[in-house]
């Protein structure tokens, strides 16, 4: 019999926003398997740290972060052939995905080689998109308005033309593109509903107006800008 593969989202950083079944799982895994950025630290096992058994083997998967998409999906193939190896052992792994592993999850990479060949079961987490809304205080959506999810490293004209379109809009993966974001809402005359959020839930978290932020941003940053007055009252 192989081992099921569990695809466990942590939520956005607070080891108190995970689930009690990803608690559960990660306490009863007979291995961890998580991605590691090349520097070598995983933000994802950081979070599930307490839960996770002494002596229990751990896969790290060591995920270049390059535009060229080869390097990643080496790194996913090998990831997904250890894996493969604890499962057809009978193993039941757990792998740890920051926030919800179908959102912008790095897990959906080995659900796609592994799926097919063995049981998956995945776990949805609180996603950072909640987690900084929360945090700022700003309800996201109302009534029947529409929420724009967008990636930082979009090409300019392409941020400009979806943000100006968009009713509430969030942008992920700030990082070293904030001032290309300050300078397109400044131009779309948005700075004042613009609020950024840096390492949501976690202790040193920043929740400021976007005209505040720092000039730097992490890669665990986001921005939340909404349209409407009050649209939720
Ligand atoms: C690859 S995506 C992962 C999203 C994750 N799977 C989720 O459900 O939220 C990484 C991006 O999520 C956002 N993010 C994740 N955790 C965050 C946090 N604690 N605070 C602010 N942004 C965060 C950042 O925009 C970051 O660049």
């Amino acid at each position: 019999m192989s081992g099921i593969l569990y695809g466990v989202g942590i939520g956005p950083g607070d080891p108190d926003l995970m689930t009690l079944r990803a608690a559960r799982l990660i306490a009863s895994a007979d291995v961890i398997a998580y991605p590691v950025l090349e520097r070598g630290d995983s933000f994802a096992r950081s979070i599930a740290a307490a839960h996770i058994q002494p002596g229990t083997p751990e896969i790290a998967i060591s995920v270049p972060m390059s535009v060229d998409r080869a390097p990643a999906q080496a790194a996913y193939d090998t990831g997904a052939a250890d894996i493969a190896a604890a499962l057809d052992a009978g193993q039941n792994v757990v792998c740890l995905c920051e926030g919800d592993p179908f959102f912008y999850g790095s897990f959906m990479y080995l659900f796609a080689r592994l799926s097919t060949r063995y049981k998956v079961e995945v776990v949805p987490g609180v996603t950072s998109v909640t987690a900084c809304a929360a945090r700022a205080g700003r309800p996201l959506v109302a009534r029947n308005e529409r929420l724009t999810v967008l990636p930082g490293p979009l090409p300019e004209d392409e941020l400009r033309a979806r943000i100006a379109a968009a009713e509430s809009v969030v942008i992920m993966k700030v990082g070293r593109h904030l001032a290309k974001l300050r300078m397109i809402i400044a131009d779309l005359g948005l700075t004042a509903q613009a609020t950024y959020v840096e390492r949501a839930t976690l202790p040193d978290e920043k929740v400021l107006p976007l005209a505040d932020a720092p000039a730097e941003a992490p890669y665990f940053s986001m921005i939340l800008i909404t349209k409407g007055a009050d649209p939720w009252l």
